[in-house]
């Protein structure tokens, strides 16, 4: 609720990197648009401190407005509530700094109350070095010329404002916000005009896309059709948007999640987009795969599934407290530091695909080679069950065992994190109710199933059962038995419960993929001590499908028990 909250307060213009607590921001940063942002501290109090007392009737946007005055240590006549609202877990105020009645565009502070206390409390404030005089120089329609010009769009009669502009040396300029649209080119922004020189200095894009031509993640591969997807990113789940590591807005595929580059070189080969961060490359089946038209789709669809995953999970707890991947974490919780690398048609993984978990801090890496079969190629960065499948390995590492990434590693657990990866494939590709077979990394092979069976509720499309453990060689092999169960767990919930189509961005309800997937990462982070206390909700219909499958409460040693516990049998 908190990220919810400060994306909300910052909104797409304030790009902040929660860093420790500094007084006064001195330092600045530069977004993709060329507009420079004041650094932004951070800081929160568990206990809560007592806002300085004020009249009785003193009210909330005072309180707040004198907080942060007194707090920074700074003339009450420079900061003014802009505006707030109570949220779920706290209240929120938003407030500006001010100089001569007039507002900085690129300066504010939030303030958290809990209880008429300030539980956190964050601001991009400065101190400048000079300010501009406060009474414009040149004409508003001066102003509007070089808007328009800069843009190639025209001024769309929305009121102009007066506001100061912190500049880089922390010089503050008064300026002209001017909107400037372009219907044609989809353009629609707010110029920023010297208003005393009449020069344009930046603007900010209030479109704010993204958009991606990739495969939903509910597609499997290339041969369901890419999709035009616009802003597919959760802003809950990424304040920051995909394209913002907490220090820079970035035109490729890199951002607070992922860096997703060619094969070694993570920082070099990234595939670009322009400005507008539309990232439109069509893939041709009919040339190579390293073709850079292919390459650039391969490495787009790697990033839109990867965030997207990121955005998913987090929903359902693989937060940062529970040790996921992001460069900066937002609150204080877990190590930040550690987006997802990932390398697309990585030549050290031919046939074949990876991910390397370290612990939390370090980022996780994943490989996706190129699959060859006589002169076909396939690039696995283009089959989202395989990047699902590499992804959950990372979950499954860092959640088990408290994020040291240490808690899979014996044949069975290994085996488990094996079927919890092409469970998770599994249960993103299915669309409605009821659940259906499913085949993993048929594209990826050439047409070819890699695993034995399907997963399937019927026993003779796949007959796997827990005893079958004793003859499985690999970890793949005893992961299928384990798939195939959470499989029919998926099936026998969305029966019981229906299917949710907003499972992927809404959490809650009782529908069952939703619990689905609440069961699974809840369990990770629980197990191995208490499982039946997360499977409690839905034991028995969770052992009606375990013991179906020869993992009955009489089970051990892989021999196959059918039986329910007592308080199951009606
Ligand atoms: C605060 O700013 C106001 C307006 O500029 C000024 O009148 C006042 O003297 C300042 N107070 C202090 C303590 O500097
Ligand atoms: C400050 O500006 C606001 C508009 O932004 C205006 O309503 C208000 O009267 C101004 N106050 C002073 C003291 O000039
Ligand atoms: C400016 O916009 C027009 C359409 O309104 C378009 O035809 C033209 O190519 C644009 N110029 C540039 C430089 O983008
Ligand atoms: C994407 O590119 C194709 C050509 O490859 C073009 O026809 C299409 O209009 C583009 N879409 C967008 C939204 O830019
Ligand atoms: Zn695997």
């Amino acid at each position: 609720m908190l990220i919810a909250a400060f994306a909300l307060l910052f909104g797409d213009i304030l790009v902040s990197a929660f860093t420790t607590d500094v007084p006064l921001s001195l330092t600045t940063r530069t977004s993709s648009s060329g507009l420079h942002f004041p650094l932004s501290s951070y800081q929160t109090f568990d206990d809560g401190i007592r806002p300085p007392l004020l009249r009785r009737d003193a009210s909330w946007a005072e309180t707040a407005s004198l907080f942060v005055a007194s707090h920074l240590k700074i003339n009450a006549s420079t900061v003014k509530f802009h505006s707030g609202y109570p949220g779920e877990l706290a209240e929120y105020a938003y407030i500006k700094q001010h100089h001569n009645n007039i507002s900085f565009v690129n300066a504010v502070a939030n303030v958290a109350f809990k209880n008429g206390k300030v539980v956190a409390f964050g601001h991009s404030f400065v101190k400048p070095t000079t300010i501009a005089p406060s009474t414009p120089t040149i004409p508003i329609e001066t102003a509007i010329s070089a808007a328009e010009k800069a843009l190639n769009g025209t001024y769309n009669k929305h009121p102009t404002l007066l506001e100061y502009l912190v500049q880089p040396d922390s010089s503050v300029t008064l300026i002209y916000v001017i909107q400037v649209r372009n219907r044609e080119q989809n353009t629609w922004s707010e110029a920023f005009v010297d208003a005393h020189s009449g020069k344009f200095l930046s603007s900010i894009n209030l479109v704010s896309s993204a958009a991606y031509l990739a495969l939903p993640v509910f597609k499997q591969d290339p041969r369901e059709g890419f999709d035009f997807l616009v802003n597919p990113q959760n802003s809950a789940s990424s304040p920051l948007g995909w394209h913002n590591d907490g220090t820079r807005a970035s035109t490729d595929t890199s951002g607070n999640n992922a860096l997703v580059y060619f094969n070694f070189n993570p920082t070099a080969t990234t595939a670009q987009s322009g400005l507008d961060l539309i990232f439109n490359y069509t893939q041709n089946p009919n040339i190579s795969p390293k073709e850079r038209v292919n390459l650039d789709a391969a490495r787009t669809n790697a990033f839109y599934t990867v965030n997207t995953l990121h955005d998913i999970t987090i929903k359902y707890g693989f937060t940062a407290a529970a040790f996921n991947f992001q460069q900066v974490n937002f609150l204080p919780a877990g190590k930040a530091g550690d987006r997802v690398l990932v390398s697309v048609q990585n030549s050290e993984e031919p046939d074949n695909a990876h991910f390397l978990t370290p612990p939390d801090g370090q980022s996780g890496e994943m490989a996706l080679g190129l699959w060859g079969y006589g002169n076909l190629y396939r690039d696995s960065a283009l089959a989202n069950d395989v990047i699902i499948h590499e992804f959950t390995h990372g979950i499954t590492n860092r959640m088990t065992g408290g994020g040291t990434a240490r808690c899979l590693q014996g044949d069975e657990s290994a085996g488990l994190g094996e079927g919890w990866s092409d469970a998770m494939a599994d249960w993103a590709e299915q669309v409605a109710a009821p659940i259906v077979d499913f085949t993993i990394g048929s594209y990826v092979n050439g047409g070819r199933p890699i695993r034995s069976n399907p997963y399937s509720t019927s026993l003779k499309v796949n007959p796997l059962k827990y005893s079958d453990y004793l003859q499985a060689e690999h970890v793949h092999a005893i992961g299928e038995i384990w798939a195939n169960i959470l499989h029919n767990v998926h099936a026998a919930l969305v029966d019981a419960g229906g299917f949710s189509q907003t499972a992927r961005t809404d959490p809650s309800g009782s529908a069952g993929n939703v619990v689905f997937l609440h069961l699974f990462i809840d369990g990770l982070a629980l197990q191995p001590c208490e499982p039946t206390f997360i499977f409690g909700a839905h034991k028995c219909l969770l052992w009606k499908v375990f013991a179906s499958r020869g993992l009955g409460s009489e089970a051990t040693d892989f021999r196959d028990s059918y039986e329910l516990p007592t308080d199951c049998k009606f």
